[in-house]
Parts: C-alpha cells; structure tokens; sequence
C-alpha cells in the first residue's frame, strides 16, 4: 500500500529543519546503501556524525509520534533513526533498487527489518525540476513529488527510484520501519478496517456494533502484531 501522509511537519518545523540542514556537510550518499543499491545511487547525505542530525532526528520523531495516520497505516513498532539526503548538480539520482531488508542500528546495538519504508520531503516541490520518487506496485509506477512537510510511505520490498533532478535542490529525510504487522496485505486489512472504524464513530457513534467492530480489530492485530 503507498500511503500519502500530509503535513506531517508542521510549518515551524520545517523552517527549523532547513535552517539546520542549511548548515550541514553532505557526504557521498552510498554510505548507508546496499551493494546493489550503491551501483545506481548518485546523491549525498547526512553523516552520522553531522552535529546537526541529533535534533533533525528529534524533530522528524515526535513528528511521526503525534500522526495517528501514520501509526495507523505503518503500525511502527521500531524506527531506524531518519536519514537526510540531498539531490542536486551532478549527485542528482538514485536509480531504480530496494531497500535492503535488514538495517543496522547507527549505534550497532541491534538490526531493525525494513518493512515500511518512508520518504519525508523538506524541499518544496516548485524549487526542483525532476527529483520524483517513483515507487513500481502490481498497477505500475506511481511518482510522487509532495508538497514540503508530506510524507510517502510504501512497503520496503517496492523496487523504487528517485527521478534526476535536472534543476534545483531536493532535500528529504527517510525512514525505515519494522512493523508490528510484517505483512503488507495484513497492514493494509488493518489499516482499511480502522479507517472504516473512526468514520463510523463519527457517522453513528458507539453503537453496539461498533463497539464490536472495534473488538474484531484489535483481535486481529493482536494475532498479527510481533
Ligand atoms: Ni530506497
């Protein structure tokens, strides 16, 4: 399931993001990819030692922290902390990969599996030409250019791309997330199920059915959560 999540930045946010990321060193972005994945990546990105990156992390946290969206189509149970990269001049694209399954922490305590793999734009979309993420389903390949502060997320195992930018800088941050929920098709049972819900509620309240409804999602995520 690709699953746009709007303004998950506020607009202070963002403006603080890019103040910081304005004053940042970039470093040749195929330090955290794969050796498929480093063959066609050509982009830069933050460093682990970046002094900048401790509260750029913050930030995208308590972001992802507060968006009931997002909880509820990722179903997060761990989050690698965020990376940030950069397209632009002639480091300006990543060609079509994916992700790798198993990501090791920063600090190597532990690995974390990709499930949900998610990409958080910083720059607006008028300020590059090109730079579209590009992400290939069972319906073909759907491109995303969102608005500064929105957010993609689509499972980890989608051969995806970002477009050359030809113009232009792009900034975003991204994610890896293993879900409680490993399974695509299960996350996205779940996640139907309790946008249905919440409507409900609004609609006709806490019915007696409702209430049951509600009872039948929590037991399948239940069985399904790791
Ligand atoms: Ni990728």
């Amino acid at each position: 399931m690709l699953q746009h999540v709007p303004d998950v930045l506020t607009s202070h946010e963002l403006i603080e993001a890019r103040r910081l990321i304005s004053n940042a060193q970039w470093v040749d972005g195929k330090v955290t990819a794969g050796t498929q994945a480093a063959v066609v990546k050509n982009n830069q990105q933050l460093p682990e030692h970046a002094p900048e990156i401790v509260t750029l992390r913050q930030l995208v946290h308590a972001a992802l922290n507060r968006n009931a969206l997002f909880f509820s189509s990722a179903l997060p149970s761990k989050i690698l902390p965020p990376f940030f990269n950069r397209y632009s001049g002639q480091t300006n694209y990543y060609g079509f990969h994916v992700d790798n399954a198993m990501r090791m922490m920063p600090d190597g305590s532990a690995y974390v599996r990709a499930d949900v793999s998610a990409t958080l734009f910083l720059s607006e979309p008028d300020a590059y030409e090109g730079g579209e993420l590009v992400i290939e389903d069972t319906f073909g390949r759907h491109a995303f250019k969102l608005k500064a502060g929105s957010m993609v997320i689509y499972p980890s195992s989608s051969v995806h791309q970002v477009s050359a930018v030809t113009k232009g800088e792009r900034v975003a941050c991204f994610m890896f997330i293993q879900s409680m929920v490993r399974d695509a098709e299960k996350r996205r049972i779940l996640y139907e199920m309790d946008v249905s819900l919440m409507q409900l509620r609004q609609t006709v309240g806490e019915t007696e059915a409702v209430v049951h409804l509600t009872g039948v999602y929590h037991n399948l995520l239940r069985r399904w959560a790791e």
